[in-house]
């Protein structure tokens, strides 16, 4: 079990969940932030700060935010499928590339059927 960011933080990248994380584990990607899938301890210390509730333990991610469970482990995953370590975020790093599923994963509210 791991905690991973869903899609209220899309576009909203508020941030202060990473001011939580004692293990330093939540990355900026460059539409979201993501939680790293086996650095994260399943503290939940972020999990009730996110102002737009974006953040859910995986086995509590809703039907259609289900993709977003597997996006946060494809955002560490190198060419080959490689789980990365890069070792925790800090402040002005870059951002981390999107995965490309990102694009197909998220819908607007207002435009979902
Ligand atoms: Fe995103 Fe919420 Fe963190 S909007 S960056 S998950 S505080």
């Amino acid at each position: 079990m791991t905690l991973v960011i869903t899609s209220a933080c899309v576009d909203v990248k508020d941030g202060i969940c990473t001011t939580s994380c004692p293990v330093d584990c939540i990355y900026e990607g460059e539409r979201m932030y993501y939680i790293h899938p086996t650095e994260c301890i399943e503290c939940g210390m972020c999990e009730s700060i996110c102002p737009v509730d974006a953040i859910r333990y995986d086995d509590e991610v809703d039907g259609d935010e289900q993709p977003f469970v597997a996006l946060n482990d494809a955002a560490f995953r190198d060419s080959d499928g490689t789980l990365t370590e890069p070792g925790g975020w800090k402040k002005g790093d870059a951002p981390i590339k999107d995965p490309p599923d990102l694009a197909t994963c998220f819908q607007p509210k207002k435009e979902r059927v």
